[in-house]
């Protein structure tokens, strides 16, 4: 579905995606982590039309979407939930949720659609984003996310800054959504959830992937090594 190959994306001087490949299939979560700094948001940001590639291929469904404006990638059906959220604080979670529907592909998901797969946010439904706490923040911003009936949904730092209640309530919400086969790139600090529900996972380093494996397929250890680069040198 999704296909990145050898992307470099640069902040000034800075190259933080190096030669970045990846591929997403339909239905599949596929776990993006790595050290603070490894180059995941960059790459999210990439993929969604926020940053430019300075090099390389993105590809949606066979279609090049490299050169494409953020807009008509989410018109494609590539959603970015940014790290921190981002919801308009004046608006109510409904509002929040209808801004995103205007533009959206056809496709299952509606305010009724998203409240339904949510249920923390029905009562919430009428409540200004600026009060709502982080978890239902993000849950709200997930379902934005969804209004724009995405075939790959991007989620950068799902859990980050969240209480741990908090957290239980927004994997309650993607559990759903893995169940129901979406497709996901979830970038996540805490190893042991990313691992928990991905089918893959990719482990990125200074810019680079350095380990990609299925997730049954390895070790806590082995990933834990590929964030601080000890994978390359040792086992093999
Ligand atoms: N807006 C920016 N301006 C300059 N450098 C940036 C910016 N955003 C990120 N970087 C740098 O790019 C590299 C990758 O950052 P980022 O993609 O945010 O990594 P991650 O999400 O894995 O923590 C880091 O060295 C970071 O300091
Ligand atoms: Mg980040």
């Amino acid at each position: 579905m999704l296909q990145v190959s050898h992307v470099d994306a640069k902040h000034g001087l800075l190259q933080a995606v190096r030669g970045v490949s990846l591929v997403v299939r339909e239905g599949e979560v596929v776990a993006l982590v790595g050290a603070n700094g490894a180059g995941k948001s960059t790459l999210l940001r990439t993929i969604a039309g926020a940053h430019p590639a300075a090099a390389g291929t993105i590809t949606l469904n066979g279609k090049d979407i490299t050169g494409l404006a953020a807009h008509r990638r989410v018109a494609l059906g590539v959603a970015l939930v940014p790290e921190g959220r981002k919801l308009f604080p004046d608006l109510t979670v409904e509002e929040n949720l209808l801004v995103a529907g205007r533009r959206a592909r056809k496709g299952p998901w509606s305010v009724k659609t998203v409240l339904d797969a949510f249920p923390m946010l029905e009562p919430l439904r009428h409540k200004r984003a600026a009060n709502l706490s982080g978890g239902q923040q993000q849950a709200t911003s997930i379902g934005r996310a969804l209004m724009t009936n995405p075939q790959v949904l991007l989620l950068d730092e799902v859990s980050l800054g969240l209480a741990p209640v908090a957290v239980d309530s927004v994997y309650e919400c993607l559990a759903v959504l893995i169940d129901g086969g979406t497709t996901i790139v979830l970038v996540e600090q805490d190893l042991g959830r990313a691992m928990s529900v991905a089918d893959r996972v990719v482990c990125m380093l200074e810019g680079r992937v350095a380990l990609e494996a299925a997730a049954g397929m390895v070790t806590r250890d082995q990933v834990t090594g590929a964030y601080f680069g000890l994978a390359r040198k040792g086992s093999a």
